[in-house]
């Protein structure tokens, strides 16, 4: 099926949804708050979520292997978290000033991550990605940072570089050029970043935390200096943080001679989000990850077999609960192998999953969640065999 009738089909099924689209439109540009969440024809309105579903305006359920972007783990409302959320919330919403709720949160990550000595909280990735980045220039002393090329860590100005570059803009495979990725970016950027190739296990902790307890430096053996965490330790609530060697945080050290860094945030540690990111990492005992881990291979199992037996020109790489799906024959060795040879794949694969049920990200990355069953799991790989079978 082309895309055109998977949006046909996609648009049958979410009339309350483009009603209400229509109305965004009149107070948001292109109705959205999120560029990333947005697709066309438009998105769907979700209403509620619980365990491995949502729900949407039109009443149509969905298996969720989007998971907000990876953040939510243990599902939807779980309800340890729920629970602990709003005791936090019956005692107040936010404060000027340190809850206990943030020690506990602090404990726990620096527990899990050894190499996270000292930890610091946000409000989002962006922010721990940004801190991190000043961070790391204030005691190098050098400006510039490298990123890898096709990688996202938010939406501050010093990474909004060579996210989703085409290969024909942007210089040699071993020497990518720098590619703004907005409008609106200083030349200071392009001249201060240094773009590199991603080959091996890159230890980017903000989604990639979900794959162990002490995260993708734990299973892969890396000890990095710093390191950037959001979606999952927040519960599904906003956050990020970003950690590290003590003699580096100590940068944001406010005592005696004032800090060298401030990293100021009214919301920063806020309580609710705090006691809901220490009820998902009790949540995420050594079995919960194991059985994530059971789950993840028998998904990737399952697709690497209907891709075989169908002869079709895909991978699934992952690792985990992680997974994402490529629609090419060449073997994913870095970003630009990971281009798709038929641009219109990954939309197509995307809105037939949405019409057979399944939510995953638009690019065809995915994050299985505690609340998922084998069963699940199969759905997705027989709803994702019948979406092929028509294209
Ligand atoms: C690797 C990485 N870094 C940073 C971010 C930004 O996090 P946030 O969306 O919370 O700002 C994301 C979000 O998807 C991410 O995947």
């Amino acid at each position: 099926m082309t895309v055109e009738r998977e949006e046909q089909e996609y648009a049958a099924k979410t009339g309350r949804s483009r009603v209400l689209y229509e109305e965004a439109l009149a107070v948001m540009p292109g109705g959205n708050s999120r560029t990333t969440t947005f697709f066309d024809p438009y998105p769907f309105y979700i209403q509620r979520g619980q365990g491995a579903h949502v729900e949407d305006a039109d009443g149509n359920v969905r298996l969720d292997l989007n998971g907000n972007y990876t953040s939510l783990i243990l599902g939807h409302a779980p309800p340890e978290v729920v629970k602990a959320a709003q005791e936090a919330a019956a005692h107040g919403l936010s404060f000027p000033g340190p809850t206990e709720h943030e020690i506990r949160l602090a404990e726990l990550l620096t527990q899990r991550i050894p190499s996270v000595e000292r930890v610091r909280f946000t409000n989002s990735g962006t922010e721990a990605t940004m801190n991190a980045v000043r961070l790391a220039r204030a005691f190098t002393g050098r400006p510039k940072i490298a990123k890898f090329e096709g990688a996202f860590h938010g939406t501050h100005d010093w990474v909004m570089v060579s996210v989703t570059p085409d290969p024909k803009a942007a210089g040699g495979r071993q020497r990518p050029k720098p590619i703004p990725w907005s409008a609106g970016l200083p030349p200071a950027v392009a001249k201060h970043v240094v773009v590199l190739p991603w080959n091996d296990a890159e230890a980017d902790e903000v989604i990639s935390f979900r794959v162990a307890p002490g995260g993708a430096q734990e299973r892969f053996g890396a000890r990095p200096d710093l390191t950037t965490l959001g979606k999952i330790i927040g519960g599904g609530l906003p956050v990020g943080a970003f950690g590290g060697r003590r003699d580096i945080m100590d940068f944001y050290d406010p005592r005696r001679g004032g800090a060298r860094i401030s990293q100021g945030g009214t919301f920063n540690a806020n309580p609710v989000t705090m006691a809901a990111g220490v009820a998902t990492m009790n949540a995420l005992t050594p079995d919960a990850y194991a059985r994530l881990d059971a789950l993840g291979e028998r998904l990737r199992g399952g697709v690497t077999r209907l891709l075989e037996a169908t002869r079709r020109k895909g991978h699934v790489t992952g690792v985990g609960s992680l997974f994402c799906l490529h629609w090419t024959t060449a073997p994913i060795t870095d970003y630009r192998s990971t281009r798709p040879k038929d641009p219109d794949a990954p939309m197509r694969v995307f809105l037939g999953l949405l019409n057979e049920g399944i939510l995953l990200t638009q690019r065809g990355m995915g994050a299985i969640s505690l609340a998922m069953t084998e069963e699940d799991i199969d759905r997705f790989v027989n709803a994702l065999a019948r979406v092929l079978a028509r294209g």
